[in-house]
């Protein structure tokens, strides 16, 4: 009877210690802080870089090379609010675009429109 309580402690115990370290690697998901600012220059620049002006580099609007995307975005109207109705976030979460984003750039793009669309640094 000792011997059955004390393989079912184990078990448990081995069951909370595997249980707890998993929740600890969600933890390691990035998240995106709505009340933090999103710098144009250190995130999203860099980003759309990556993400974008393969296609957008310069002969389709909006133009999103790093020297020419912030100017492109204003001016084309694409960065408006409110922020989930703007062109530009209706278009990086839209299926019928070829683009490829992860949640997390999706939601930098989102704040940073919702924070104005500042040319921050
Ligand atoms: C594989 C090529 C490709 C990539 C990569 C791509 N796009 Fe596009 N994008 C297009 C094409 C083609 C269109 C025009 C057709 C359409 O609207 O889907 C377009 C249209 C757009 C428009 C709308 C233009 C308008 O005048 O309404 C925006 C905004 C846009 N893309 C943003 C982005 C952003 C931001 C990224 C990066 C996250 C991106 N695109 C990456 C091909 C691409």
């Amino acid at each position: 009877m000792r011997r059955i309580l004390g393989a079912l402690l184990f078990v448990l115990l081995t069951g909370i210690i595997i249980i707890s370290s998993c929740e600890r690697h969600t933890f390691l998901v990035e998240t995106v802080d709505p009340v933090d600012s999103v710098y144009f220059g250190a995130v999203i620049q860099p980003l759309l870089e990556k993400k974008c002006s393969a296609c957008h580099g310069g002969s389709k609007d909006p133009d999103l090379r790093a020297d020419k995307s912030y100017e492109s975005l204003v001016t084309g109207g694409y960065v408006t609010l409110p922020a989930e109705e703007s062109r530009l976030y209706r278009k990086v979460v839209s299926s019928g675009h070829s683009a490829y984003t992860l949640p997390e750039e999706k939601l930098k793009i989102l704040y940073w429109i919702a924070q104005g669309a500042k040319n921050n640094k």
